[in-house]
């Protein structure tokens, strides 16, 4: 049993590979290693990978049609978590074919190999609560319309749903679509706000913090998502099934509040700089867990206090470590 884990150098892949790795499974990792943010970042992350005997790696681009052909024992793999993607929700408005390429095309690509592999028993993939987008009514539930998105990364992540959509009607194969919400914590990625606010408190500069009121997510800390992904991997919907399920932590902070924590926990009061909120995010996300709950039992554990301290303890050492040029 082998779990094909793509995007794996990224901040969810990594850490769910980890996790994989530390419960004992066979993992194969693919990843382009692109330089959309901090390309030290992802080595850093892959390397805490190689040390366990159970990973291999592949430096290989998804979208291009036949890159996932050369892996090794495809007899083998009986799960893929694709977390493979351009992210970015306000990168989408500067490079929208940026995310045609990562998200559609690369995603019909391991729809595509998924095809032809006889083992394989589900498909679970990053999607985003992003594909809520100008829905008003909270919590977000995933019965809830899809056709308001805030920006082109949402019609690229709920595009790439419904591909799974009609390919699990025409082949079969059980999918799972995970929503994930504002995901943050160690590891994180530097374009967003977690790693951003962190980032400008510690050099003394001012945070760009997006002016509107009642401006607030569901920040998601890593740890739970890991345990949610583990957790779901396990459910295997029926044949010809594509469920779609949020992973939030059901509880919004105010991006304000978020940051005054932030602050506290670096010992230091962060100058704010107010900027006009780019068109492409929304005001508010809030996930109904209920869905997921019923399917796993999962309930999220950590809050933003806990949660920031522990990014906090990490960003500190990672800033010792590779200092700013
Ligand atoms: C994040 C991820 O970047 C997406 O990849 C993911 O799909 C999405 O969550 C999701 O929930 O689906 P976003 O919510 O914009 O998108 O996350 P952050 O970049 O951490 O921003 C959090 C909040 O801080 C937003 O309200 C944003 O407007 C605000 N922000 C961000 C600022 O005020 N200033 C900044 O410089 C950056």
């Amino acid at each position: 049993m082998t779990i094909l884990v793509t995007g794996v150098a990224g901040f969810i892949g990594a850490q769910v590979a980890e996790a994989l790795l530390a419960r004992g499974e066979q993992v194969t990792g693919v990843d382009n290693l692109n330089a959309y943010y901090s390309p030290a970042l992802k080595a850093a992350r892959l390397s805490r990978l190689e040390n366990h005997s159970g990973f291999s790696f592949r430096k290989l681009d998804l979208a291009s049609p036949g890159a996932l052909d050369d892996i090794a024992d495809p007899a083998d793999i009986t799960h893929i978590l694709h977390f493979a993607a351009q992210a970015g929700v306000r990168f989408s408005m500067d490079a929208p074919r940026a995310f045609i390429q990562s998200n559609l095309t690369g995603h019909l690509e391991v729809l595509e190999y998924a095809r032809r592999l006889p083992a394989l028993k589900h498909l679970v993939y990053a999607s985003s609560s992003s594909v809520y987008g100008r829905n008003t009514d909270m919590p977000f539930r995933e019965t809830d319309r899809t056709d308001l998105p805030g920006s082109f990364y949402a019609v690229t992540k709920r595009s790439a749903e419904l591909m799974s959509e009609s390919h699990a009607h025409l082949y079969g194969l059980p999918q799972t679509g995970l929503r994930f919400f504002t995901v943050y914590g160690p590891w994180g990625r530097p374009d967003m706000a977690c790693f951003r606010f962190a980032e400008a408190i510690a050099d003394r500069r001012p945070v760009p913090l997006y002016s509107g009121e009642g401006l607030q997510r569901d920040f998601t800390y890593i740890a739970d998502v890991v345990q949610a992904v583990l957790g779901v991997m396990d459910q295997i919907p029926a044949v010809h099934q594509a469920r779609v399920l949020n992973v939030g932590y059901g509880k919004p902070a105010l991006v304000s509040r978020f940051l005054e924590l932030l602050g506290q926990e670096l010992g230091e009061e962060p100058l704010v700089e107010l900027r006009e909120r780019p068109a492409a995010d929304v005001i508010a996300t809030w996930a109904s867990t209920e869905a997921l709950r019923t399917l796993t039992g999962w309930t999220p554990e950590t809050g933003p206090e806990a949660g920031i301290a522990q990014f906090v303890k990490w960003f500190r050492q990672w800033r010792t470590d590779h200092p700013p040029e």
